[in-house]
């Protein structure tokens, strides 16, 4: 995570708003940001970097990097070349990959295929985002809502390991525009126009974005289960997406998982988006909430819209 940390009282000092509106509406109470000249690709890398040490392998072993990101240092070259630059794994393929805030069980499920097939034994996945880059913090509908961060696995085809047991994606192209960002691509290219009427920040339909995740949320871990032929009160934890408290609480809710099984860490980071669900799983292993054979429910839902859940057993 960046350092630097806006709290919501930092926020009441820029928009019209107050803690006790974002706490009671989201959850967050403070999110971190990435500092002037901090970019995508350098917090990808210090993930990167701890998954590999933790993981106890050298750079040289990874076969292929990826990033998933909506918000990469620049639209090309990839921001897993920038990282595979700076970890050193010359031997790696690497790519982007974009599935917004699903991004994360995406890019997981990518790695996973290549290391069943045998075309590659070492996988580095990453989510990683730089979100306040394109955040209108003059909009208070979006900017208390975001935050920064990365967070990063190894996958790696090992005797006696279970890893990732299933994951299940969707996406429902006809809501593409509730959550968006329509400017800098080639139907809306940059122009002194587009910069000048907002067009390149992150826009989204609140209202309605809540309701489709809830539902594609549910859906996608339900399946997720099935697929393993278990049932919720197997499960040691559930990381969803931390998007918003009253998101995961009904997610929770409706899975039913006890408050107990569930994590939240929205109120200290916000919505990380591809990052989010990586730091989660990070943060559940460093405190000791899971330890080996216990199985993991990751649900996450994004702009697209997207949706995807999986099952790791750790
Ligand atoms: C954005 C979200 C927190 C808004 O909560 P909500 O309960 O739906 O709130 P509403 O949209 O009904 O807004 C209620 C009022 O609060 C106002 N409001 C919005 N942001 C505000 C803020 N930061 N501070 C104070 N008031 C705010 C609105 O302008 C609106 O005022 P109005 O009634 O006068 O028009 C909620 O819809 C949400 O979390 N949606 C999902 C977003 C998400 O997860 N996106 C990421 C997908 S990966």
């Amino acid at each position: 995570m960046p350092e630097q940390v806006i709290t919501n009282a930092d926020l009441e000092r820029r928009v019209e708003t107050s803690d006790k509106w974002i706490t009671t509406r989201t959850g967050i109470k403070e999110r971190r940001i990435a500092a002037e000249g901090e970019y995508t690709s350098d917090l990808a890398t210090r993930a990167a970097m701890q998954a590999i040490e933790r993981g106890g392998i050298r750079p040289e072993e990874i076969d292929l990097i990826i990033v998933a990101t909506i918000t990469p240092d620049m639209p090309f070259p990839a921001t897993a070349c920038l990282v595979q630059h700076k970890i050193g794994a010359h031997r790696a393929a690497a790519f982007d990959m974009e599935a917004a805030c699903s991004g994360f069980i995406y890019a997981m499920e990518i790695g996973q295929q290549f290391i069943m097939s045998r075309t590659y034994n070492t996988v580095l996945v990453i989510g990683a985002e730089k979100l306040s880059s394109i955040v209108n913090w003059e909009d208070r509908n979006t900017c208390v809502l975001f935050g920064d961060g990365a967070g990063a696995v190894i996958l790696q085809n090992r005797a006696n390991a279970h890893g990732l047991l299933t994951a299940c994606m969707g996406a429902e192209g006809d809501k593409a525009s509730l959550l968006s960002m329509p400017g800098g691509g080639s139907r809306c290219p940059a122009t002194v126009k587009s910069v000048n009427a907002g067009l390149h920040f992150l826009r989204m339909d609140g209202k309605e974005t809540f309701k489709s995740a809830v539902n594609a949320m549910c859906t996608a871990g339900q399946e997720a289960m099935r697929r393993c032929n278990i049932d919720i009160s197997q499960i040691k934890c559930v990381i969803p997406h931390q998007a918003n408290r009253r998101i995961i609480d009904a997610v929770g809710e409706r899975l039913g998982a006890t408050p107990e099984q569930v994590f939240v860490n929205v109120d200290r980071f916000g919505n990380t988006s591809a990052a989010s669900v990586a730091i989660a799983l990070d943060e559940v292993v460093q405190t000791g909430r899971i330890t080996r054979g216990d199985l993991i429910l990751l649900v996450v839902f994004g702009a697209g819209l997207t949706w995807a859940a999986a099952v790791i057993e750790w």
